[in-house]
């Protein structure tokens, strides 16, 4: 079966995790962020946990041999047979080149640009608050109704240790290098580009619209 392959593209902060949970919901779709696959393996105190801890914490990219191998469990599993987002995959040219080597010729790919300026970034995640249940909260945008903790679970909500500003210059920097190769490639079957400094809901909205155009969704609620 050919599927539908969303990827969710743009800088640290710029709304990727927030947009594909909403994307998700709307689609019925599964996401597979690699930013949460690494987290968990962290959490769980796996060796590839153990691996990339000090690489995660320093904003650095983690290789993209482990990247690729998470990935393609996830992609082989049941519930992503019909359609997937990808969020924060892939991040460069090689991991790009990886995932083709992996999905199905009728797959079809289509990146969605999630488009922030890096003063907008900074502001974003120095407000950001997550929970070990997955949830993402920021204190002005995206407010929990008990102030430090989490409406899904009621845990203490944490700061991310890559949320320090030196080390959030460093992913952008990160992003940067890489931002051409990928808006270059024609691997893609559409570059889906959204202006990301818009409130959360008017950020989804745009992206709705574009994802409706595509002849499969044309049923969306
Ligand atoms: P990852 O977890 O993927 O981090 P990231 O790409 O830097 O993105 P973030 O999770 O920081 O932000 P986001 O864009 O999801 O924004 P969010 O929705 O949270 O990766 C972390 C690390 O893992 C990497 O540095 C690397 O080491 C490693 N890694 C991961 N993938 C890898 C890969 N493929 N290859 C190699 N290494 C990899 O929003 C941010 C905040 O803003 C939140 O508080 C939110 O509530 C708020 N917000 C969201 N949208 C809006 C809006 N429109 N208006 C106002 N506030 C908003």
């Amino acid at each position: 079966m050919a599927r539908n392959i969303f990827l969710m593209f743009g800088p640290p902060g710029s709304g990727k995790g927030t947009q594909s949970e909403m994307l998700a919901k709307a689609l019925n779709l599964p996401i597979i962020s690699t930013g949460d696959l690494l987290r968990e393996e962290r959490r769980a105190g796996t060796e590839l946990g153990k691996q990339v801890e000090a690489i995660m914490d320093r904003g650095d990219l983690v290789s993209n041999e482990l990247v690729i191998k998470l990935v393609a469990q996830r992609l082989n599993d049941e519930d992503s047979q019909e359609g997937v987002i990808l969020d924060g995959f892939p991040r460069n040219q090689e991991q790009l080149a990886d995932l083709l080597r992996i999905i199905r010729e009728t797959d079809a790919l289509y990146l969605i640009h999630v488009d922030v300026d890096d003063e907008v970034v900074l502001e974003r995640i120095t407000g950001r608050r997550v929970c070990a249940c997955g949830a993402n909260y920021h204190i002005k945008y995206k407010p929990t109704q008990k102030e430090g903790y989490c409406d899904k679970c009621g845990a203490e909500l944490e700061i991310r240790k890559d949320d320090q500003p030196e080390v959030v210059k460093n992913r952008l920097v990160k992003y940067h290098e890489a931002l051409q190769g990928i808006l270059n490639s024609n691997k893609f079957k559409q570059v889906i580009k959204i202006n990301g400094q818009q409130s959360i809901p008017e950020v989804h909205n745009d992206i709705l619209e574009e994802v409706e155009k595509i002849n499969n969704y044309e049923d969306i609620d």
